[in-house]
C-alpha cells in the first residue's frame, strides 16, 4: 500500500510516499530553519504564510521523486495536531483537496504518533519490532513517555511539566550565543566541553515519577551565565562548551534514568528514542549504556537487577528523527491497517492543534 503523507505541524512543509509503513520511496522536506533563525524561534504567521507557498511545490516533487502519479497512491495521511493551528489548516486542507479530488482515503495522523513511527521506516522484516514498546518522545514540544502494547494502544506514563527538552536546547543554545535550532549546536560544541564543569539540578519530580521539568535546569544555566558575563564580559570559547556539555549531560541523565525504571517497570520487549533531540549522541549512548547494564538504582537509591534487556531502537535515518512526512505516512499506514473501514469514507478532516494521542 503506497501513502502520500504530509506534514506542517510546525515550521517544516513536507510530503513523502512511503509503501507498507517502511519502505521510503520519497522524502521531501523544505525546512524554515533561515527564516526563523532572525527570530531564534518560529512565528505561527510567518510559518503558516510560507507553507502557503511551499505545499503545491513539495507535494509536486514527492511524487516526482517517487516516478509516480496520484492514480498510483492508496490514500493521503496528513498531521492533523498537535502543532500550530495556522501551520496545520494548510497541510490538512492540501491534503483533503487530493484526497476528494482523487477519491482516496484521508488518513488524519497525531503528530506524536508519526514521531513514534520513524522507527519504522527502514526496518527490516527479519528484525521485526516487537510489542510492548516504551517509546520516549522527545523534541521541541513534547517530552512524554509512553507505553505502547499494540498498533493503536498508547498509555501515557509520563511527560514534561513545563518545558520539552528540545525547548529547553534550544533555550540554551541562544543563552550560549549559538544558532537555532539550538540541538545540534549545544551538542556541536559539547563534543569538547567538559560535562561534569557545572552541577545544574536534575528535576525528578519525586524519583518514582515518570514525569519531567526543565525549567528549574533552564534557569540555573541562564543564572550561571549571567554571572560569568558579569565576571568576565564575553563568554569564551571553553566556556560556553563546558556550559553545553554540562547541560547536555544533566537532560540525557534524568530522560535516560526515567526511561530505564519505566522499562524494567513495565518488561517492555523493546525501548525506542523518537523525536527531534533522538538525533542526540550522548542520549543514545547513554540509553545504550543503562539499558545494557546489569544492575541500576531505583527510587530510594537501592540497587535492583534489571529484570529485563529490551532492545534499543532509534531512527534508521537521522533525517527520520525531526519532522518529516515519511513518518506521519507510516504510523497511517499501520493504523489503517488496523481498521481501514474507519478510513475508507473519510475524505476530509479538521486540524486540531490539541490533538491527544490517549
Ligand atoms: O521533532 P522536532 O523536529 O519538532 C517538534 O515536533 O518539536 O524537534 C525539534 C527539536 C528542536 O528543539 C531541536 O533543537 C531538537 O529537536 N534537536 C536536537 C538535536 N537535533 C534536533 N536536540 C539535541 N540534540 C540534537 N542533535
Ligand atoms: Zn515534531
Amino acid at each position: 500500500m503506497r501513502i502520500l503523507g504530509i506534514e506542517t505541524s510546525c515550521d517544516e512543509t513536507a510530503a513523502a510516499v512511503v509503501e507498507d509503513g517502511t519502505r521510503v520511496v520519497s522524502n521531501v522536506i523544505a525546512s524554515q530553519i533561515p527564516l526563523h533563525h532572525k527570530t531564534g524561534g518560529v512565528v505561527p504567521e510567518v510559518a503558516a504564510r510560507e507553507h502557503v507557498l511551499k505545499i503545491v511545490p513539495v507535494v509536486d516533487e514527492a511524487l516526482e521523486q517517487a516516478g509516480l502519479k496520484m492514480e498510483d497512491i492508496d490514500a493521503v495521511a496528513v498531521t492533523q495536531g498537535p502543532g500550530l493551528l495556522s501551520s496545520l489548516i494548510i497541510g490538512v486542507s492540501a491534503a483533503s483537496t487530493l484526497a476528494i479530488a482523487n477519491n482516496k482515503p484521508l488518513i488524519p495522523v497525531n503528530h506524536i504518533a508519526g514521531h513514534i513511527y520513524a522507527n519504522w521506516l527502514d526496518s527490516s522484516p527479519e528484525d521485526p519490532i516487537e510489542f510492548p514498546i516504551l517509546v520516549m518522545t522527545v523534541s521541541g514540544g513534547h517530552n512524554e513517555l509512553v507505553l505502547m502494547k499494540s498498533h493503536t494502544n498508547y498509555e501515557l506514563l509520563g511527560e514534561t511539566l513545563d518545558d520539552a527538552a528540545g525547548e529547553a536546547f534550544d533555550k540554551v543554545a541562544r543563552l550560549l550565543g549559538l544558532g537555532y535550532p539550538g540541538g545540534p549546536h549545544v551538542a556541536r560544541v559539547a563534543e569538547v566541553g567538559n560535562p561534569k564543569r557545572f552541577d545544574f539540578p536534575r528535576a525528578y519530580m519525586g524519583k518514582s515519577s515518570f514525569d519531567f521539568s526543565f525549567s528549574g535546569l533552564k534557569t540555573a544555566v541562564l543564572n550561571a551565565v549571567k554571572e560569568e558575563h558579569d565576571k568576565n564580559g564575553e563568554l569564551s570559547k571553553s566556556y560556553i562548551a563546558d556550559c553545553a556539555a554540562s547541560f547536555q549531560e544533566t537532560v540525557c541523565d534524568v530522560l535516560t534514568d526515567k526511561l530505564l525504571r519505566a522499562a524494567n517497570q513495565y518488561k517492555v520487549k523493546e525501548v525506542h528514542l523518537a523525536g527531534g533531540v533522538s538525533a542526540n549522541k550522548r542520549l543514545r549512548e547513554m540509553a545504550a549504556e543503562k539499558i545494557g547494564q546489569k544492575y541500576f538504582h531505583d527510587h530510594n537509591g537501592k540497587k535492583v537487577k534489571l529484570s529485563t534487556k529490551p532492545k534499543l531502537r532509534y531512527a534508521n535515518n537521522i533525517s527520520y528523527c525531526t519532522d518529516n512526512a515519511a513518518m506521519i505516512a507510516s504510523a497511517a499506514f499501520f493504523h489503517f491497517k488496523k481498521a481501514p473501514d474507519s478510513y475508507i469514507k473519510n475524505l476530509n478532516a479538521l486540524a486540531d492543534p490539541s490533538l491527544s494521542l490517549y
